[in-house]
């Protein structure tokens, strides 16, 4: 997988890439990032990305020119390259977003510096606005380090052969169950003794209680579209009732 990210920052990518699993993909050659410092694309002396907003206000703008011709340039190489705007007026990012984006094998990822953008970089080569979230970040720097990570994590060879991406929070539309290792007893907290117990059966049913347990509790909302069979119905139900009648 290739990303291609432009930037006035280019050093924003320098430590998160170098490190843990992102650097070791990049190392064996699963994904590419080539960051590109947008101020190489600006034709004026000064090399400004910026200027002052038409009708006045505060704030800067960011110029079309250098925007539009570096994601010109990637896709005249590329041209099955999608191009990302990472702003929070986009599609809200989730895992299935992250999911349904994984065939795509090339991106171009525009950070914008949040005060704003020319309105025609979104018209001329924007194919995607994608928010990571209902708060203002000061630039794209830090979703597209977001996007980069959740879509990478997809890349077979990615993570750990024991790990899987399935397995994670959210793949099942639920939360995970508690983890727990040694010590068994730490500070009178003791691991739950089902997990001791070597009984695969049970500790799958305990940990699959565990995860619709933390659902129902902090995220009732996913609950809606969750894959759930009858006994998990089951054991929703129950917790119900107990909620009901604490609160009574
Ligand atoms: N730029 C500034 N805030 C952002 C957000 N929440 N998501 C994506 N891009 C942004």
């Amino acid at each position: 997988m290739i990303f291609d990210v432009l930037t006035i920052f280019p050093g924003f990518f320098t430590s998160p890439l170098a490190e843990s699993l992102l650097k070791k993909a990049i190392d064996k050659g699963l994904i590419q990032i080539r960051v590109k410092n947008l101020r190489d694309y600006a034709k004026d002396k000064h090399r400004m990305t910026d200027d002052y907003p038409y009708g006045g206000g505060a704030g800067m703008v960011m110029k079309p020119e250098p925007i539009i011709s570096a994601v010109e340039e990637v896709k005249a190489e590329d041209p099955d390259t999608l191009s990302v705007l990472f702003t929070p007026q986009g599609k809200r990012f989730d895992q299935q977003m992250a999911r349904e984006m994984i065939g795509q094998k090339h991106f171009v990822l525009i950070c914008g510096r949040y005060e704003g953008l020319d309105e025609r970089v979104h018209l001329a080569v924007v194919d995607r606005e994608i928010s990571i979230g209902d708060y203002v970040l000061t630039g794209g720097e830090i979703p597209a380090l977001v996007f980069i990570d959740a879509l990478s994590r997809y890349i077979p060879g990615f993570l750990g052969c024991a790990q899987s991406v399935e397995e994670d929070s959210f793949a099942h539309g639920l939360l995970e169950y508690p983890q727990y290792t040694r010590p068994p007893v730490f500070r009178e907290m003791a691991v739950p003794e089902v997990l001791l117990s070597g009984n695969h059966a049970q500790i799958f049913r305990w940990r699959r209680r565990e995860s619709l347990r933390r659902t129902f509790q902090r995220r009732p909302d996913l609950l809606d579209r969750a894959q759930l069979s009858d006994e998990d119905r089951g054991f929703l139900r129950e917790l119900q009732t107990q909620e009901g009648m604490a609160g009574g």
